[in-house]
């Protein structure tokens, strides 16, 4: 079958069109536009902009993917089904990629499948790309632990049943992304901050001048908190009359790797206590490679007998391919349901578990 799939959840206005067989993922058409420049100044995601840009986006990217896959603009087209992200992220945002979903229904008839874009993230981990523009969805075994790192969100999930997943932890404060967002505006570095403090923290060399705490690491839960952290750096910061190239990578050095030994500490608990066969890392943050690299080392020391697997770099961060295969699967779970018609409500909130 053909999706087309939108996603508008917070700061890239993403369209896909998507052929799924059951195992193997055609990508037909694929176009995304970055608001990134637009957010800058603010060094964080403003949301009245937003939705104004997902809006005027929207249309040009639905041009595009239609024009790449060679389909029309019309109700005698081939696409059997629309996905849509329908939360969790910015309300105002994810109105824009619903109704717009609910227009082109309309004029195609054809029905709309919610997607919860934290699935499309877990199952982005589950793609290999075979060759160019198809992937593969990978044949894991059950039970399998997700690590979810975003802008938005730091959760661990547990999935023993397919589509059925329960949260072990997550952060009662900030994001592990907005973490890295915030500690870099604090540094005068551009947004997103992820990949600046990680450029910045490898070209630190080992030292021990600056040492931050590791929030929650002896708590005995698998929750996390990155809000103590991000204020341990505001003060050393500001005790730093002059912030030379040398104290901007010592400091994202030692930022970097306290983030990492909270995540690492609060996985192992949870891939202990699941017994996990498989174990995924999904969201923007799985993108910095020392944190690939740490996980990939506690599998191999410690967890020999679970598999892990991280995103392709493209699927890493925001993007419609991913909530094209959520979508597909919530489909033929249950095609009748959605070829009846659901009301869908964007739920800035909304839960995996
Ligand atoms: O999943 P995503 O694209 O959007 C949300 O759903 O939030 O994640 C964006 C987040 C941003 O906070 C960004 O700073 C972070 O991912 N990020 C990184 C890296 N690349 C992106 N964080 C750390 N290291 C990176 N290399
Ligand atoms: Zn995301």
């Amino acid at each position: 079958m053909k999706i087309l799939s939108i996603e508008t959840s917070c700061d890239e206005t993403a369209i896909s069109i998507v052929e799924a067989d059951g195992k193997e993922f055609k990508i037909l058409g694929n176009a995304l536009i970055s608001q990134i420049e637009h957010h800058k100044e603010y060094g964080g995601v403003f949301p009245t902009i937003a939705k104004r840009e997902h809006i005027k986006n929207l249309p040009i990217l639905l041009k595009k993917v239609l024009k790449e896959a060679s389909i029309e603009n019309s109700k005698e087209n081939d696409i059997d089904a629309i996905a849509v992200t329908a939360g969790p992220g910015l309300e105002p945002a994810l109105w824009v990629g619903i109704n717009f979903a609910e227009e082109l229904s309309l004029a195609w008839n054809k029905p709309i499948i919610p997607v919860n874009h934290m699935e499309g993230h877990v199952f982005s981990a589950l793609l290999k790309e075979s060759k160019k523009n198809e992937f593969l969805i990978l044949n894991f075994k059950f039970p399998m632990l997700a690590l979810l790192i975003s802008g938005g969100h730091t959760q661990l999930v547990l999935s023993e049943k397919h589509l059925e997943y329960r949260i072990l932890g997550e952060t009662l404060d900030d994001a592990v992304g907005e973490a890295f967002d915030k500690v870099a505006r604090m540094m005068g570095l551009p947004y997103p901050g992820g990949p600046e403090i990680s450029k910045l923290a490898s070209l630190s060399p080992d030292h021990e001048e600056y040492k931050f705490p590791r929030p929650m690491i002896h708590h005995d839960t698998c929750d996390f908190s990155f809000s103590g952290l991000k204020t341990s750096v505001l003060y050393t910061l500001k005790k730093i009359p002059e912030l030379t190239e040398d104290i901007k990578q010592k400091v994202s050095k030692e930022f970097e790797d306290a983030v990492i030994e909270v995540l690492i500490s609060k996985t192992k608990k949870a891939l202990t206590e699941s017994g996990a066969q498989t174990f995924v890392i999904g969201g923007g943050v799985s993108a910095n490679q020392k944190i690939k690299s740490a996980f990939q080392e506690l599998i191999k020391e410690e967890f020999s007998e679970t598999t892990l697997y991280t995103p392709e770099r493209e699927l890493s961060t925001d993007n419609a391919i991913m909530i094209a295969v959520a979508g597909y699967f919530r489909y033929i779970q249950n095609p009748e349901k959605y070829k009846r018609g659901i009301d869908i409500k964007a739920d800035g909130n909304l839960s995996l578990g």
